[in-house]
């Protein structure tokens, strides 16, 4: 068995949902259902006896320590995590929280599990973070690499950072075999509709403007969510204990360029009543306080060491992403009732 925290998120659930298509290994949930946590990210799994669902938190020690010692899984998959950079600008309390001591909590309770396992060796604890940590890229710089230096710039990067430096520290103090991954932006089935991509698509569906800060010319570095599953499940396989790896793939793109290739994909599959384009809806807004301005990943080691590579470019990852929002407009009509309306009104009045 595996622990998944954060199970019921965007990446977490993805992640679940392939690890059970591909093996009969069972996987324990712990998720706290924040608003970007959805237990019908999962429904497909009903009756499904391969996992277990657990609502609760992953500061709370003593819940995590029974968890563990009930069901003795051999790897914590570390998915739980405030994770929207927006929010973490209007209030980043939450994310000193979760993102810092959660994580801080889920290691100590971790570290006195492993420290009783027989077989040491064999218990992988993996980490999984983000790109945002090593800041922002000019337009000439290189990549980030592994060894590239850390200076993340919003509360949110700065909070995953500290989780990060928690995780390595842990491994080489105490041996726990962590191993922690950096990964680029991730988009398709099951995002929450307050990031870019899924936002676009609800608010061109619904005739509402799209909102682009600034120039619209900041730069992200593409990975479909099921290519990043891919990346982990190598990592718990094959991974060095210790050691950090960088995942992405090489899709870097504008904003703008990104929500125009929205556009013109939901014009073609659900052409607007005037028959006008979508791209008319574009509008640019204030900027993002401190956004970054350019993220770019160097995928190399993991590609060399590990074998690892991308299925999806990002022209057929984006258009089985529009695909999946409109053949599931009843999920996307569950998440963005109540609390999500709330947020959208403070975030672009
Ligand atoms: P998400 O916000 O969609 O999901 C986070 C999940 O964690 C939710 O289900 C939430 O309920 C749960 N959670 C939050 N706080 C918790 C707590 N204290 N205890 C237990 N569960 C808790 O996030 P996501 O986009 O799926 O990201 C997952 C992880 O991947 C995060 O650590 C994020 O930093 C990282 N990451 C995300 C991206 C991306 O593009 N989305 C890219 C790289 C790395
Ligand atoms: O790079 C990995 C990170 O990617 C993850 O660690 C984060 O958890 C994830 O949320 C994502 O962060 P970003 O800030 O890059 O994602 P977001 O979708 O919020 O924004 C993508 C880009 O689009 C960013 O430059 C800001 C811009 N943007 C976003 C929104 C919501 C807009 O121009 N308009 C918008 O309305």
């Amino acid at each position: 068995m595996i622990l998944v925290t954060g199970g019921a998120g965007f990446i977490g659930s993805n992640f679940v949902l392939d690890w059970l298509a591909q093996s009969d290994e069972p996987v324990l949930i712990l998720d706290a259902l924040t608003y970007a946590g959805n237990v019908h990210n999962l429904r497909s799994l009903e009756g499904d006896n391969r996992y277990v669902f657990v609502h609760g938190n992953i500061g709370d020690a003593a819940l995590v320590a029974d968890l563990l010692s009930r069901h003795r899984p051999r790897a914590i998959v570390n998915f739980a995590a405030e994770s929207h950079v927006d929010r973490s600008i209007h209030g980043p309390e939450d994310f000193i929280q979760t993102n810092i001591l959660g994580t801080f909590r889920l290691l100590e309770v971790a570290r006195a599990y492993w420290n009783e396992l027989q077989d040491k060796a064999a218990f992988r604890f993996v980490h999984v973070s983000t790109d945002e940590v090593f800041g922002t890229l000019g337009s000439e710089d290189p990549a980030f690499h592994e060894e590239t230096r850390y200076q993340p710039n919003s509360p949110y990067s700065a909070s995953k950072a500290a989780s990060d430096h928690l995780v390595r520290a842990y491994h080489h103090t105490y041996g726990l075999p962590t191993l922690t991954t950096n990964c680029s932006n991730n988009y398709g089935p099951f995002h929450f509709p307050e990031k870019l991509i899924p936002l676009v698509i609800h608010n061109a569906l619904r005739g509402q403007q799209l909102p682009l800060y600034g120039d619209g010319q900041q730069i992200r570095d593409w990975l479909y969510v099921k290519d990043h599953c891919s990346a982990l499940r190598r990592i718990l396989d094959a991974g060095q204990a210790g050691e950090t790896y960088n995942i992405g793939g090489a899709n870097e793109r504008t904003n703008l360029d990104v929500v125009t290739t929205l556009c013109d994909i939901l014009d073609e599959f659900s052409p607007r009543a005037d028959s006008k384009s979508y791209r008319d809806q574009i509008a640019f807004v204030k900027d993002r306080p401190g956004h970054d301005r350019r993220y770019a990943i160097d995928a190399r080691k993991i590609e060399t060491d590990l074998g690892w590579r991308p299925a999806e470019t990002f022209e057929s990852g984006i258009r089985k992403t529009v695909r999946w929002y409109l053949d599931n407009s009843e999920w996307v009509q569950n998440v963005t009732s109540g609390g999500y309306r709330i947020w959208l009104e403070k975030q672009y009045a």
